[in-house]
């Protein structure tokens, strides 16, 4: 009977620890398994001499996965002009008089949701390449602006003329498939074997492996998206070379770098330091433009503990979009109140100090606040991967614009002072 009694009392207690339990739990093997460091390759032996064929094949046997995928954006970054023209989204009767393109001579955009740029074939030292037209069209302004790539951390590498600056070193790594390490355009856009590595021998033997970036691996798994999500330098700058030494060869992408492999083999991250804002962060490290979600992720807590990208993103869909975001279920799904890991309060408005249902209840509005934008035309639209809350006072000691901090962006009929002073009043500030 006793033990029917001590039975019956461990089940309601473990049925209540379960419905009690905080929802980071199911990650705690992707949390806690130890960490295999920078430096070591994961890529599976059999692709080292396996080739790149494209995404075509994987959808022989993938169906699921290249449907997903083909209706991403990753599926859509270099379109080819001459095979469907309604890819092009500028308004080519208001292109300037001293564009040095018009748009026969361009045979691939680049990009299509924030700019689109257009590519043009170009013979620059002898060697067939691409050139950028020297304007680009701004989607959130529906006008053209000028386009100066030359203008770069390699400016001393590259002539100021957009007619000889070379795309194959300074965009294509990151746009085609099979350019980052073999240098061939295999296929226009970021396709399957940009994560999953080179796949030919998978094809005639799928027992042959393929890379799978793994929750259980998060640092390899982050460096698949980092390879092109982050700002960075050449790595030969990392020795006794300039950047004038790079002469047109300054590349600026992990050149080599293949999915599994260390990233930190092939990848400098453009650098810097608290407190000193340069034209790629804002003095806190915040990104000040597009394509940092790298640079800002790496000195997250999150990244420390081991969260990855695609906790966030799925990596074929490409969820959590600015287009379509999740809300706060994207955060929910391991955040619960009174959790280990935070928030710290019992509800949601006791975090937020908003009513529930109010913007000012988005987990993102205040620790993803939009602090860059895609061109120096465009309106802010680049929400910030350094999830650490940034006060007004923050924004203030770092002499960051108004308009990046989460509560100005709201509330802009107070000063940043107010801004704190209410924050203070929630008792919500560090000493
Ligand atoms: C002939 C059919 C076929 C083709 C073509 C094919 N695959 Fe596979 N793939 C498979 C099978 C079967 C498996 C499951 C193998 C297993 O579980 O051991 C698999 C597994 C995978 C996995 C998971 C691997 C793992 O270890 O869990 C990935 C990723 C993958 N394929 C990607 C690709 C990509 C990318 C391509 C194109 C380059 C491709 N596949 C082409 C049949 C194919
Ligand atoms: C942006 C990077 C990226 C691209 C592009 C990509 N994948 Fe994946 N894929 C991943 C990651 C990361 C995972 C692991 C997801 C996870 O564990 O949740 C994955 C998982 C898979 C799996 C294994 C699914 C499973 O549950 O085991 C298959 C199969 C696969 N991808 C095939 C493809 C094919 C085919 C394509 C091209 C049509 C493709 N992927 C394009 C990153 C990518
Ligand atoms: C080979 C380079 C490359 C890799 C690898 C890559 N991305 Fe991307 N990603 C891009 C580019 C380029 C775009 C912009 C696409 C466009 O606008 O057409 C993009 C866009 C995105 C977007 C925005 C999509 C949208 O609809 O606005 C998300 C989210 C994203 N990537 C997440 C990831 C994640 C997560 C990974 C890793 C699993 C990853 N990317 C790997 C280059 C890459
Ligand atoms: C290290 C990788 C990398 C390099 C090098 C790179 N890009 Fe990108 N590019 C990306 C990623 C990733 C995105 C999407 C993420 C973002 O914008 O935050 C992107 C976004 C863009 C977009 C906006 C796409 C859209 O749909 O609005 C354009 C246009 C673009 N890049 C053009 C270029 C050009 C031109 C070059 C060369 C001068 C270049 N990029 C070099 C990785 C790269
Ligand atoms: C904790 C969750 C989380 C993590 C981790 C995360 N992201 Fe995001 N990401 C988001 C959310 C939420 C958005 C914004 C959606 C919006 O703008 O409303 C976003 C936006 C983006 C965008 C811009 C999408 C667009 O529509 O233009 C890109 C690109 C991106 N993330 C890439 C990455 C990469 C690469 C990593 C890893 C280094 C990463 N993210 C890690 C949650 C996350
Ligand atoms: C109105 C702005 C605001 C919103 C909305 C908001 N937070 Fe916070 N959050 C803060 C502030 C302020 C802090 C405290 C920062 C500090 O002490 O440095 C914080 C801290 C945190 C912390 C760190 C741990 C802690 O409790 O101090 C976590 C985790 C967190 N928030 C998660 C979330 C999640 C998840 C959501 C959405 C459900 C959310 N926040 C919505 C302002 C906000
Ligand atoms: C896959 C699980 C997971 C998801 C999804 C997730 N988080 Fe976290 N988050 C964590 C973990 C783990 C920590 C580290 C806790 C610690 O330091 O004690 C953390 C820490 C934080 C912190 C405090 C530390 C810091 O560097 O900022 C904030 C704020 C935060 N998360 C916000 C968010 C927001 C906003 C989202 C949604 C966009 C989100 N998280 C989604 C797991 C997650
Ligand atoms: C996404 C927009 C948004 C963000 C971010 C935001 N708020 Fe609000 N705030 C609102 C709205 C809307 C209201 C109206 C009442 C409500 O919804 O709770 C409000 C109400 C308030 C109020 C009470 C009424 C008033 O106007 O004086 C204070 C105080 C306040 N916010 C301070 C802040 C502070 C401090 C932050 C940064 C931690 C912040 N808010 C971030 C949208 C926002």
């Amino acid at each position: 009977m006793k033990k029917i009694l001590i039975l019956f009392t461990l089940i309601i207690l473990a049925s209540l620890a379960w419905f009690f339990q905080p929802k980071i739990l199911p990650y705690y093997q992707q949390l806690t398994k130890s960490r295999v460091g920078l430096n070591v390759n994961l890529q599976p032996i059999s692709q080292k001499d396996a080739k790149f064929i494209g995404s075509k094949k994987c959808q022989e046997c993938h169906k699921e996965e290249h449907k997903a995928w083909s209706s991403s954006l990753h599926s859509k970054m270099i379109q080819d002009i001459k095979a469907d023209p309604s890819v092009v989204v500028a308004n080519f009767s208001k292109l300037p008089k001293d564009a040095d393109f018009t748009l026969k001579d361009a045979i691939y955009t680049i990009g299509s949701k924030f700019k689109q740029r257009y590519m043009i074939p170009a013979k620059i030292n002898g060697k067939d390449d691409f050139r950028m037209g020297n304007y680009q069209w701004n989607v959130e302004t529906q006008k053209w602006q000028q386009f100066k790539p030359y203008k770069y951390w390699y400016k001393d590498a590259y002539e100021h003329d957009n007619k000889v600056f070379p795309t194959s070193n300074t965009c294509d790594g990151c746009h085609f498939t099979g350019y980052m390490s073999r240098e061939k355009r295999v296929e226009l856009s970021i396709s399957c074997e940009s994560c999953h590595g080179a796949g030919s021998k998978h094809v005639s033997d799928p027992n042959n492996e393929l890379y799978v970036a793994s929750m259980a691996d998060p640092i390899r798994t982050n460096e698949v998206c980092l390879q092109c999500h982050m700002r960075n330098r050449d790595k030969r700058l990392d020795g006794n070379l300039s950047v004038k030494d790079l002469w047109y060869i300054a590349k600026d992408y992990p050149s080599g770098y293949e999915a599994g492999e260390p990233l930190i083999n092939y990848k400098k991250i453009a650098p810097h330091k608290l407190g000193f804002e340069t034209k790629e962060f804002w003095a806190n490290g915040a990104a000040k433009k597009n394509r940092t979600q790298g640079n800002e992720f790496v000195h997250d807590a999150m990244y420390k503990h081991g969260i990855t990208c695609i906790n966030c993103h799925n990596p074929h869909t490409l969820s959590n979009r600015a287009d379509k975001p999740e809300g706060n279920k994207a955060c929910m799904k391991c955040h619960s109140f009174n959790s280990v890991i935070g928030p710290h309060q019992a509800s949601l408005e006791a975090h937020t100090h908003h009513k529930a249902n109010s913007k000012g209840s988005q987990c993102i509005e205040c620790h993803m606040p939009k602090t860059a934008r895609h061109t120096g035309k465009s309106p802010l639209t680049v929400r910030s991967h350094k999830f650490s809350f940034t006060s007004p006072a923050e924004s203030l000691k770092y002499k960051m614009p108004k308009e990046t901090n989460a509560c100005y962006a709201c509330h802009k009929e107070k000063s940043l002072d107010e801004l704190q002073k209410d924050l203070e009043s929630w008792g919500m500030v560090e000493w």
